[in-house]
């Protein structure tokens, strides 16, 4: 039996416990989806009062120069790219993740003009495959986009394939993809891979560069803490900037914007696929969430994260035995920073454990998704967590009308 205080010496010898104390958190609740919306750290608020109180308010226009504003999608795109394993010049921050995805796949289909095969993952996240399918009908020939099993790449692979798209740690379920094995498998059909780091980024270990990624794209709000719908990012392999064209192009992506010429003519490297203004006040605070990686490191989280998870699973099947099935694998290499059960009154028992102060979410049909942020929680909350649930189970709550309502944001 895994006791409360087996947890609370865990957390004891916790090097990353202090970083809780930069998160702003409601005491008592214990916040299990940062894998949604990540919560708000102290020098978020620094780095916004900042902008808008010196360079918004006192610099005024002077600070698109002064204040790096013009360039701050590169200077943060730099600031993010260890989180990924990529070069400093290699990313870019800027839109939100389904724009990055349409950016990045239609200039991807320019550059296998012969091939026209599109392949996505059929579980992928509904937006990756709607702006996919969108874009692949402005490509200027027919294109097929097969939204396929992602065990049976092997055999989708052929020498019409373009371009895979894969969301590199599944939304729902939380399993993590072999992004070595299939960017090279991808690679070894001639097409070009791209992946959507959202579950991924901050979350755990990435090297695109290591794996030979194409591209990448992910957004800032979930475990980067960015806040509210924060700037996505994008990254580009070295080797593809100044060949891969923006298809949405805009005056500050070009060369010269400030020269207001009517022929577009693109920037060099990943300036070219920042397509209009940067959202300035939504980048301060993303720059001021990712401070926190200057107190710890991918691979300490990455520990983190799994220590939490492994403790999650064993004591659901401790104190809850044969009541949910665990979908997300075991297997620690196949495992993203998210648990997800499955249980046909997932729905109600969401809102069961919302009211009880344990936030998590629900995915259709019959999953109850718990994201596990080693930031800013500790063993104790894990235990704490699964005796809410366990609450929740054995009173059977659940059942009461009240949480079967559905809203409409789950
Ligand atoms: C895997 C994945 N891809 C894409 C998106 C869409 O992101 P956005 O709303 O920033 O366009 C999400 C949103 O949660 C997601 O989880």
């Amino acid at each position: 039996m895994i006791s409360r205080s087996d947890c609370e010496a865990m957390d004891a010898s916790d090097k990353l416990a202090p970083l809780r104390s930069e998160f702003s958190l409601n005491p008592g609740e214990i916040y299990l989806d940062g894998n949604s919306l990540g919560p708000v750290s102290k020098n978020v608020g620094v780095r916004v009062n900042e902008v808008i109180n010196d360079q918004w308010a006192k610099g005024l226009v002077r600070s698109w120069s002064a204040a790096g504003w013009m360039a701050a999608p590169l200077t943060i795109g730099a600031k993010l790219a260890p989180l990924i394993g990529a070069k400093a010049n290699e990313v870019l921050v800027a839109d939100t993740l389904t724009f990055a995805i349409a950016k990045l796949v239609g200039g991807a289909l320019r550059l296998r003009p012969d091939r026209n095969i599109v392949l996505t993952d059929v579980a992928n996240f509904h937006s990756d495959i709607y702006i996919i399918n969108e874009v692949a009908k402005w490509a200027g020939r027919p294109i097929e986009v097969r939204t396929i099993n992602r065990n049976n790449l092997a055999q989708e692979l052929n020498e019409n394939v373009a371009l895979v798209e894969f969301t590199q740690v599944d939304y729902r379920m939380g399993e993590m993809l072999d992004m070595k094995s299939i960017t090279k498998m991808v690679h070894d059909a001639g097409a070009l891979m791209m992946w959507d780091f959202a579950h991924s980024t901050g979350a755990v270990p990435l090297d695109v560069e290591g794996c030979d990624v194409d591209f990448a794209a992910g957004c800032g709000y979930k475990y980067l803490n960015g806040g509210p719908g924060a700037p996505a990012f994008m990254y580009i392999r070295e080797k593809w900037q100044n060949v891969i064209e923006n298809p949405i192009p805009g005056w500050l992506g070009h060369a010269r914007p400030f020269d207001f010429e009517l022929g577009y003519e693109a920037a060099l490297g990943m300036q070219a696929f920042v397509t209009s203004s940067p959202s300035i006040l939504a980048l301060a605070a993303l720059d001021g969430a990712l401070d926190i990686w200057s107190k710890t490191t991918i691979a300490e989280v990455r520990t983190k994260s799994l220590a939490l998870t492994d403790l999650f699973i064993a004591l659901v099947e401790e104190r809850l035995p044969g009541v949910f099935e665990v979908v997300t694998p075991r297997e620690h290499k196949k495992r993203g920073s998210q648990v997800a059960l499955r249980h046909v009154e997932s729905y109600a028992i969401v809102q069961a454990l919302i009211e009880r102060g344990v936030i998590c979410d629900f995915r259709d049909p019959d999953i109850c998704r718990l994201g596990f942020t080693p930031l800013y929680l500790g063993f104790v909350d894990v235990y704490d967590a699964v005796e809410r649930l366990v609450d929740v189970m054995n009173s059977k709550v659940y059942d009461d009308p009240r949480f079967k309502v559905r809203n409409s944001i789950t």
